[in-house]
């Protein structure tokens, strides 16, 4: 049995990372239209990513028999200055779903739900990853500023950027 409170802060969880999921194409969009098809693949696969962390949490709600409330995603940004403020913006973006996921593991705590707990402890992981992984790429840019040979060998590197599908999902779905 699922907690109330918790399903319902789950749910809004659910929300957040098909919106990440949503943010992340349409910087993938921008990326392409900007001649930087490495840059929209790393993209393309946080896009994939994002919907993999919402699916974790929907056969989380499932398996604890609670009810799973799929709500409209709101529109995201479609343009921005440039690649190195796409990036800034992932970041940003990543320390907000930190804090989100810190606020539902905090409610965990205060509702005694440890099960949850549990589930949430791979997020937090992935979420340290994830503001490295938006960082490093922000400190390579800052690094190449407007020189055309290091943008296309960056470009290149984050082409090579392969999928995997997460350790909760590769367990049995
Ligand atoms: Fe779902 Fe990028 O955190």
């Amino acid at each position: 049995m699922l907690n109330k409170k918790v399903e319902e802060a789950i749910n809004a969880q659910i929300n957040a990372e098909m919106w990440s999921a949503y943010l992340y194409l349409s910087m993938a969009a921008y990326c392409h239209g900007n001649g930087q098809p490495g840059m929209a693949n790393w993209f393309e696969i946080q896009f994939r990513e994002e919907q993999d962390h919402a699916k974790i949490l929907f056969n989380y709600v499932v398996s604890r028999g609670g009810v799973v409330t799929l709500r409209p995603i709101d529109a995201v940004p479609t343009t921005w200055d440039s690649v190195l403020a796409v990036f800034e913006n992932t970041l940003a973006h990543e320390q907000k779903v930190t804090s989100l996921i810190n606020d539902l593991f905090a409610l965990t705590t205060q509702e005694n739900d440890y099960a949850t707990q549990s589930m949430l402890k791979w997020f937090i992981d992935e979420q340290v990853e994830e503001e490295e992984n938006a960082q490093t790429i922000i400190d390579n840019l800052k690094m190449i500023k407007d020189n055309g040979y290091g943008l296309y060998m960056l470009d290149k590197e984050l082409g090579t950027r392969t999928y995997s599908t997460p350790s909760p999902l590769a367990k049995g779905e």
